[in-house]
């Protein structure tokens, strides 16, 4: 992320912005003390292999930021990166492998897949003891059960944020807005094991705002642009946005960042885009308690998430 991204407290905002940073860089530190001491031995050290396919920039970067904090923790990785030709038999090939490789203890393949493949069969190939992400139907099972072994990072990385920000989730009225196999629907479970008040709301809900405003505590991973504006949310709620937009228009980037929108059309500028959630940050800012930045926010806790687990599959693996 570049400097200039990083979203600033501005003197006229009222919410609290709850960044990631801090709390992905305790994370990560307790993740490699734990290695420290469970694996004196470099060669010992958990392994994660990320596989992507194509040439999606995106995923590009998700998957240099996830070998990077490999290195930062202690986790040994490797990466394969294949082309957009690739068939799903050779893709499955490459996970039957990784999957009969002792030395492997994660596999991650970075989603989504190119058009063509069919990401729900490539995740049924993956070992259930290996899927660090939790999206083997094996691992969703026990997280529907309330018995998780690998929870989603993502949706994990949130709670962690919540609780170590003291913010509390038992009794809450709280919305998730967003049905994806990835953030909403095991963001709604674990909410509800943390004995929250869960609706969830998708792309098909009639009168959307009627229902987000009436959350305490309003996650939003929809993928729309600064969807989530100033009527849609109750004043004082906590605003959890997992929305990674790319925008280009600078009239866009006026309207949507406020006091923020001379740094943010630099960038556009300089890069040809900016990053933004699916919440209305200048809006959002007036009315809620607290927010969680783009970049910066909730992207940073999921890579934590992701090598937490990582060391998980490894000690469960191992005995
Ligand atoms: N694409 C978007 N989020 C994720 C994630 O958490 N894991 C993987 N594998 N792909 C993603």
């Amino acid at each position: 992320m570049a400097p200039e991204e990083k979203s600033t407290a501005q003197t006229s905002q009222r919410a609290e912005l709850l960044e990631g940073t801090r709390i992905s860089d305790d994370i990560k530190r307790e993740v490699a003390t734990e290695i420290e001491e469970l694996w004196r031995k470099p060669e010992q050290r958990p392994c994660l292999a990320a596989v992507r396919v194509g040439d999606d920039p995106a995923s590009e970067v998700y998957v240099k930021n996830k070998i990077r904090a490999c290195e930062e923790v202690g986790i040994r990785s490797e990466h394969h990166s294949l082309p957009c030709s690739t068939t799903a038999s050779e893709l499955r090939e490459l996970i039957g492998l990784l999957n009969s490789r002792d030395e492997i203890d994660g596999i991650l393949v970075q989603m989504p897949l190119p058009e063509g493949i069919d990401e729900a069969a490539i995740i049924e190939t993956l070992d259930p003891e290996k899927d660090v992400d939790g999206f083997h139907p094996v691992n969703v099972g026990r997280l529907a059960l309330g018995r998780p072994t690998f929870v989603p990072c993502t949706p994990a990385g949130i709670i962690e944020l919540l609780t170590r920000n003291e913010i509390s989730i038992r009794g809450a009225k709280t919305c998730v807005v967003g049905r994806s196999q990835i953030v909403g629907r095991p963001m709604a479970q674990l909410l509800t094991q943390h004995d929250a008040t869960v609706t969830v709301c998708h792309s098909r809900t009639q009168d959307l705002k009627s229902v987000t405003r009436q959350a305490d505590l309003l996650v939003v991973a929809i993928g729309r642009p600064g969807l989530i504006r100033r009527d849609y949310i109750k004043s004082g709620a906590t605003v959890i946005d997992v929305g990674m937009n790319k925008i280009s228009e600078e009239s866009i980037a006026r309207d949507l960042f406020g006091d923020d929108a001379a740094r943010r059309m630099e960038t556009i500028k300089r890069r040809g885009y900016t990053l933004v959630g699916d919440v209305h940050p200048a809006e959002a800012d007036t009315v809620a308690g607290r927010r969680t930045p783009v970049p910066g926010g909730v992207g940073l806790l999921t890579v934590a998430m992701l090598m937490r687990n990582t060391v998980k599959a490894a000690r469960l693996r191992r005995g």
